[in-house]
């Protein structure tokens, strides 16, 4: 094949590539001008051919490309630019033949000198490469894969309210059983006592008994022969029977006051545990306080003096084992959260209005709480204590607790300040609604079970 022919073969398949191809001399003039641009331009080579580009095309980026093609006249070297970076640099269009659809056309374009014999660069070629396809197919992948992620995060944040919420049931189950492992002692220890208690008191009228009768010796024993009478008053010395006589009364008294004491322990478990009269009833938030305040007593007698303003409000409708579960959390984080020795208020109130509410507020003079914790000590394991001392878990149950009960619970305050926790009550039981209000912790939600066991085994695999 000679030269010409090569030639014309050349500039034949040139012009019918899929690619749009000009040159511009340094003027910036249009030199060539394949047919591919003549088709998506709309303007034949004879209307451009010798005109400057910037002027034929205005709304090129006219700064950002001259330099370019001023750099390529003056290094000589190759540039290319993506559709990654500038999506076009022509304003085409792009028919999509499936859809019917019409997009901006996404050039790939490099800019190539191309030089006299002296090596002179005296054009710069352009070509244009259509890359639409690809920026669609690139735009639904990164749709899919943004959804994708999204999913996943969505599925990252059920697995955690899974796990606070198995984390709160193991909780309250555990509490629970605690409450009737305690109240089962209670009951078992309440019969011996009661015996103990019985006999004590047996023991008491056979003692005055006995020392009744050992005084009537006493006066017989004056008629002794002088032998027996000292052999008696010796046996009495070695024995020292005065101090047997009236240590036993006093070792009665310190029984009975200790037999009082278990009893007295034994209730305020049953009253605490409440599970021989479990279920919804009226309660005496007072006794509540009180009977949970000597469970707790323990944690708290060393370092917090207590403080009751107790006002009588109207007793109400609750499950009263909930309510001291919910108290104790309190008590316990009040003793807490003083250091050495510090005050525990128990308030209580009846608010007015309707529906009537009773309240009852647990105050402590401890550290306080920062303004940034406030958000998140109701949230499942948030805990500010140290690994192995606080599970973050009391407060969380207390908040469910309350929900289950149609109330709530308030807090406020303020770093070394201490704390104040009120608990709010409908003095009627009401109707409990599942939705988690938009500030308390999250644990339900609008997630089902079936959703959640999924989830759990997609986790577990
Ligand atoms: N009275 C209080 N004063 C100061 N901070 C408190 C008080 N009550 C609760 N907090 C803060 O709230 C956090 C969460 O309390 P919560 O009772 O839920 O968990 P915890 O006491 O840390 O652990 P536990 O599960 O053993 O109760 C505590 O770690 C503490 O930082
Ligand atoms: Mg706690």
């Amino acid at each position: 094949m000679d030269e010409t022919t090569h030639l014309r073969l050349l500039g034949f398949i040139v012009e019918r590539l899929e690619v749009g191809i000009l040159a511009v001399d340094r003027q910036c003039r249009i030199v060539l001008w394949n047919r591919f641009m003549e088709t998506h331009s709309g303007r034949l080579l004879d209307a451009v051919q010798g005109q400057n580009l910037f002027d034929c095309f205005p709304e090129l980026p006219a700064s950002w490309l001259k330099r370019k093609i001023d750099s390529v006249f003056v290094l000589g070297n190759y540039a290319f630019t993506s559709w990654e970076q500038r999506p076009f640099l022509f304003r085409f269009k792009h028919n999509r033949p499936i859809t019917g659809g019409v997009d901006e056309m996404r050039q790939n374009c490099t800019f190539l000198p191309l030089r006299d014999a002296s090596g002179e660069v005296k054009m710069v070629v352009l070509t244009l490469a259509d890359y639409t396809d690809t920026a669609l197919i690139q735009r639904r992948l990164q749709a899919a894969i943004l959804e994708s992620e999204t999913e996943r995060r969505k599925q990252r944040a059920l697995l955690r309210r899974l796990q606070g919420a198995k984390a709160q049931l193991f909780q309250s189950e555990k509490l629970a059983s605690i409450g009737q492992l305690a109240a089962g002692v209670a009951h078992e220890i309440n019969n011996p006592v009661g015996f103990v208690t019985a006999n004590l008191g047996s023991m008491e009228r056979y003692l005055g008994d006995l020392t009744q009768l050992i005084g009537a010796y006493d006066a017989a024993a004056t008629a002794l022969p002088a032998a027996q009478a000292a052999a008696v008053q010796q046996i009495r010395q070695k024995l020292d029977y005065e101090f047997i006589r009236e240590d036993l009364t006093a070792l009665i008294k310190e029984s009975r006051e200790g037999l009082d004491h278990i009893r007295r322990i034994i209730l305020d478990l049953k009253d605490f545990t409440r599970v021989d009269q479990d279920g919804w009833q009226a309660a005496d938030l007072e006794k509540s306080c009180d009977s949970t305040l000597n469970v707790v007593w323990n944690e708290l007698k060393y370092k917090a003096q207590i403080v009751k303003e107790y006002t009588h409000p109207p007793h109400p409708e609750c499950i009263p084992g909930q309510i001291n579960q919910v108290l104790m959390n309190l008590l316990v984080n009040a003793g807490h959260a003083i250091g050495d020795q510090g005050t525990i208020t128990l308030r209580t109130g009846a608010q007015a209005g309707e529906p009537r509410e009773v309240w009852v507020e647990v105050q402590d003079s401890g550290h306080g709480i920062a303004a940034g914790d406030l958000k998140r000590i109701f949230d499942p394991f948030f805990t500010t204590k140290a690994v192995g001392q606080g599970t973050g878990l009391g407060l969380s149950v207390s908040y469910s607790i309350m929900r289950r009960h149609g109330g709530r619970i308030e807090v406020r305050s303020e770093p070394g300040q201490g704390a104040c926790f009120r608990l709010v009550l409908p003095v009627q039981r009401t109707e409990i609604s599942d939705q988690s209000p938009p500030d308390g912790p999250d644990l339900a939600g609008e997630v089902s079970a079936e959703e959640l066991l999924a989830l759990e085994e997609t986790d577990g695999r």
